[in-house]
């Protein structure tokens, strides 16, 4: 039988050296003023002032909001959004990580009294979109300048929670390297890793199909050959644009497709114990990979082949003679490897979780089910304790 599958994209996509200076001439004649959205990470680094000095030539009256949170509960994305809606603004230009493109994407939907953030909570499908959005992304990353999804925190349910609707893809996309290049290696570890899930997850998701395939292979190979200079050498410009562009391709990975149960086990973790997005997936990555492998194992191999790997440490790899077993058992460990060898933390213990916060997590973690269903090898709760425990 013939399945059917579709693919949603952001209007344009400007990548690469000088990108930004495509801003003055996307913001069209009918904007009567610009609404930035960033945060205090951003503005402190400097780095603002490439998009607004591009932004001034409009000669438009803009509104600078600097001070949104990280990774946003749902009730301080509402107070982002009505701040925005009493400015008067028509256009959303968003400098930042996934924190700053997701509040701005929310607020782009809430321009209007009938529904707010707690609405779309229970009913996605409200979001109307009433104004523009051009996003800049500062990470390498969590690819929210693709998608549909804005990732809340409902402190009540200790969860983060995805809101979901077409209405919030973006309508312009910046990719530029020079917004990453001062990223210090503490960020751009667990974000580049992020962007690695979500290649990983959605290639090895129940809802793969050819175009989520394509941009999360893709992506994956690049991130995979990437990660570590991109990350680890401040000099590294042409990595790091490599990264900003698989990340944005992992991004449209997740909207053809979906992440599947290292993001689900993960967002308790964010959601109760405030563990950055990337390090709650980075830690998680390796146990769900070696769990899901005996399912996946075929799709490891597949994407071995596709890196062509040569040398581990200087050591010759199975060539391409090797078995399954062989090729998929060295994706893991390299996957494995590339945490280990950017610093990520790998253990709850230095976030003060221990023992007795398990049962509380398995329960939250199980309730993920939007992600947990995606998951090739069915997580039980049984799994999902051992998965915490490995971790702990
Ligand atoms: N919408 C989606 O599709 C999607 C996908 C994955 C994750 N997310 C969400 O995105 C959020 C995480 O986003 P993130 O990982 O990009 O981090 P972030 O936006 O929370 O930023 C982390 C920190 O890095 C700083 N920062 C960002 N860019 C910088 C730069 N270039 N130089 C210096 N400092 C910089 C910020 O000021 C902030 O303090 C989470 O809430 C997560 O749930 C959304
Ligand atoms: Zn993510």
């Amino acid at each position: 039988m013939l399945t059917s599958y579709n693919l949603k994209m952001p209007g344009a996509v400007y990548s690469g050296e000088n990108a930004l200076d495509q801003i003055t001439g996307l913001i069209g004649d009918e904007v009567k003023q610009i609404a930035v959205f960033t945060d205090q990470g951003i503005a402190g680094a400097g780095l603002l002032e490439l998009p607004l000095e591009r932004i001034r030539k409009t000669g438009k009256k803009t509104v600078i909001f600097d001070d949104l949170a990280a990774e946003p509960t749902y009730e301080e994305a509402q107070a982002a959004a009505d701040r925005f809606k009493s400015s008067g603004a028509d256009f959303i230009v968003a400098v930042g990580g996934g924190s700053v493109m997701d509040a701005a994407k929310l607020a782009s939907v809430l321009a209007t009294d009938a529904y707010g953030v707690k609405e779309l909570l229970d009913n996605p499908g409200l979001a109307e979109k009433s104004v523009r959005t051009l996003m800049i992304p500062t990470t390498a990353g969590t690819g929210a300048e693709a998608t549909p999804n804005a990732i809340v925190a409902v402190p009540e349910k200790e969860l983060k929670v995805g809101i979901v609707n077409d209405h919030m893809i973006a309508d312009y996309v910046i990719l530029d390297a020079a917004m990453t290049k001062k990223l210090p290696a503490g960020i751009a570890a667990p974000t580049g890793v992020d962007a690695l899930c979500h290649a990983i997850e959605c290639f090895t998701s129940n809802k793969k199909n050819p175009f989520s395939d394509l941009y999360a292979l893709q992506a994956f190979e690049m991130i995979m050959k990437h990660i570590e200079k991109a990350c680890l050498d401040p000099d590294a410009l042409e990595e790091k644009q490599n990264m900003l562009l698989a990340s944005f391709y992992a991004g449209v990975a997740i909207t053809a497709s979906g992440t599947t149960a290292v993001h689900a086990l993960s967002y308790p973790l964010g959601g109760k114990y405030h563990i950055p997005h990337g390090v709650s997936n980075a830690m998680l990555l390796a146990p769900v990979m070696r769990f899901n492998e005996p399912v996946c194992r075929h799709l490891f191999a597949e994407a071995y082949d596709r890196l062509r790997p040569e040398y581990d440490n200087d050591r010759p790899v199975p060539g391409a003679e090797a078995n399954e077993e062989q090729k998929s058992g060295w994706i893991v460990k390299r996957m494995e490897e590339i945490v280990e060898r950017l610093g990520i933390p790998t253990s709850l213990k230095e976030f003060g979780i221990g023992d007795s916060d398990l049962d509380s997590l398995v329960e939250a973690g199980m309730g993920v089910q939007r992600l947990l269903g995606n998951n090739m090898r069915p997580v039980t709760e049984e799994d999902a304790r051992r998965l915490y425990l490995e971790i702990m």
